[in-house]
This record gives structure tokens, sequence and C-alpha cells, in this order.
């Protein structure tokens, strides 16, 4: 009985083990083998889930890595974890707090001040279901850090990024920009405020924003890529509370779909260092392909509404 018992243990366990290595297969791998040695990356967040795997890997292949973090005792902390995994690459601390325009013009003048050359910008950074906060400038923050904030930065750094081409912008929004509604008037409004529908506007807004920037840097060799990068296994979630044994009963199922940073970081590095994806701009990648962009992102109107509406609130 005892030995019948152990013998279907064994292979409903290595039943589910072949499961989740078919499901990680399918999810995809980056294959480029191209060097990034002599090229400059900044990763925004890059102290934890999925910019700390993504700067590794960017180390990996010889970059000069940029962390862009608003902690910098965190920053400071994965830099040390990361160089000691990595194998080549040069890593540096800049501090970035995307809730503050000027914190954001300081990282900017620093990073034209210190470095020749600007390859890849990564805007990764961001919040997940945050009660209603207002960054420092007094908008809505999911709004303000996952878009905003990020659109700045772009903005700023765009001429290096022009002078340095071919180059890059990647920009990780999610799945969930599918189930946006996003109305700009009310964007920032506290009264109609739902955290869970802020967060998928705000990455509705990504791909938005990838799409119309594509179509403004057309000629100029500076490419833009929005990324899902599946669900992923980070501190993403710290805003929600989930009990400890509503975790135990989750964990067994949430293995099979949730991926490790550095299955999920695949997708971020596939856009921002495959041969395959040179020269495509404005188009929408997820498990390592690109996917059609839904609807509710390929309006040309609210498009340019929200890039208007982006550049006066950064202008006030
Ligand atoms: N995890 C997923 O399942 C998933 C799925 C789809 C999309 N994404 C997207 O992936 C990106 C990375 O998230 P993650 O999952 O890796 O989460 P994470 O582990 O929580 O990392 C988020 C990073 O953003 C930084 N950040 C937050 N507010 C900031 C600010 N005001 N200024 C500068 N940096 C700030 C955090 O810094 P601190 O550590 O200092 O807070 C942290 O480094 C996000 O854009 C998220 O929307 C994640």
């Amino acid at each position: 009985m005892i030995i019948k018992i152990l013998g279907t243990s064994v292979v409903v366990a290595l039943g589910m083990v072949l499961v989740r290595k078919y499901r990680a297969y399918k999810w995809g791998r980056c294959k480029s083998s191209r060097s990034m040695k002599n090229k400059t990356v900044i990763v925004t967040g890059a102290n934890s889930g999925l910019g700390k795997a993504t700067a590794l890997e960017l180390a990996n292949k010889g970059a000069r890595v940029i962390l862009a973090c608003r902690d910098r005792e965190k920053a400071q902390k994965a830099l040390i974890e990361i160089r000691s995994q990595s194998r080549s690459g040069v890593l540096k601390v800049l501090e970035l707090d995307l809730a503050s325009f000027e914190s954001i013009q300081k990282f900017a003048d620093e990073f034209y001040r210190s470095e020749d050359r600007l390859d890849v910008l990564i805007n990764n950074a961001g919040l997940f279901k945050c009660p209603y906060m207002t960054t420092k400038e007094g908008y809505e923050m999911q709004f303000g850090v996952n878009h905003l904030g990020h659109f700045l930065l772009t903005k700023l750094l765009l001429s290096k990024l022009k002078e340095s081409a071919p180059s890059r912008i990647v920009i990780v929004s999610s799945a969930l920009y599918k189930r946006a509604k996003l109305d700009i008037e009310t964007i920032n409004s506290e009264s109609h405020y739902d955290k869970g529908m802020a967060y998928k506007n705000s990455k509705l807004a990504n791909v938005l924003f990838a799409r119309e920037l594509a179509k403004r840097l057309k000629g100029t060799g500076v490419s833009v890529y929005s990324v899902s990068p599946g669900m992923v296994w980070t501190n993403l979630g710290r805003y929600m509370s989930i009990s400890w044994w509503k975790m135990a009963l989750l964990a067994p199922i949430a293995w099979f779909f949730i991926r490790t940073p550095y299955e999920g970081c695949q997708t971020i590095l596939h856009c921002a260092v495959s041969e395959e994806v040179e020269g495509e701009s404005g188009l929408y990648y997820r498990n390592c392909e690109k996917e059609a962009i839904a609807p509710v992102a390929m309006d040309d109107v609210l498009s340019k509404n929200l890039w208007d509406f982006s550049e006066k609130l950064c202008k006030q």
C-alpha cells in the first residue's frame, strides 16, 4: 500500500514538473547571443523583480547598466548582488524617483553629465493597486509613475538616444491593458479612483505611448517596443494582502502560471537586444513574440490625446 502511494506521488510530481517545464518552454527565451559590450542601458526599478533580473542578464552580455532606482540603499544592495552573480558588464546606480519631476530632471542632468551614449532605455519601474496616493506634483500615483514619470524621462533622454542610434526604448506594460477603460478627464481624480482600473489604465497608457512615440520617432533610428512579461513572482503585490492559508492553497496552482523573474524578463531582453526585432517599432510583444495589439490600444485619437495631456502635465 505504502509503495503504491509513494509510486503514485512520484508519478504525479514528475507529471507536474513536466507540465511546468512545457509551460516555461512556451513562454519563450531570448535566443540572441548578441554582445552588449560598449552599450549603455538604463533600467528603471532595477533593484527588484523584473528590473533586477533584466539588469543581471544585460550585465552578463557585457553592457554598462545604469540602475535607475528611487532608494539608493536598495539599489546599492541590488548592485552588489548582481555584481556577485554576473560574468561581465559594468554597473552603476543613479537615483531616480519617477513620482517627482524634479528627481527625473536631476537624473537626466546627471546622466548627460556622466555618460556618452544611451543604447537602450528600459521603462520598467511600476506600482500595482496601491491606495489612492499622489506624486509630488499631485497626479495619481499609478498613472504618475507607470506612465507620466516615464513619459518625461523618455522625452528628456531622447536626444541621447537619437545620437546613439540605432537605439531602443522598451516599455514594460501588462496584458491587463486590454481590460482598461481610460478616461483622461478623470484619471487623476480621487473620487473616481479604482485601484485595479488605475493599474490597467496605466498599462494601456504604456501601449498607447509606445505606439505614438514610434510614429514620432520614425526615421530617427530609435525603435520602441511595448512588452507584457506575463505573471511574474516579484514584489509587485506589496499592496495586496493575502492570508497565509489562501497563499498555501494557491501556491501549488500558482506554480504552473507564475514565472520566475528570470523567465519573466525574457521578452524585455528580446526587445532590448535581439537582432530579430531590429527595425520594428510601435509593436507589442509577449512570450518573446509579436502579438496583435487589442483594439482599445489601437485608438489613434486616444494615443494623440494622451500624448498632449501628458505633455501639458509635464510642463506644469
Ligand atoms: N510581476 C508581474 O506579474 C507583472 C505583470 C505584468 C507587468 N508587470 C510590470 O513589470 C514592471 C516591474 O514590476 P515587478 O513585477 O518587477 O515589480 P517590483 O518587484 O515591485 O519592482 C518594481 C520596481 O519599481 C520601482 N518603483 C516603484 N515606484 C517607483 C518610483 N516612484 N520611482 C522609481 N522606481 C519606482 C520599485 O522600487 P522600490 O523597490 O524602491 O519600491 C521597484 O524597483 C512593472 O511596470 C509592472 O507593471 C509585472
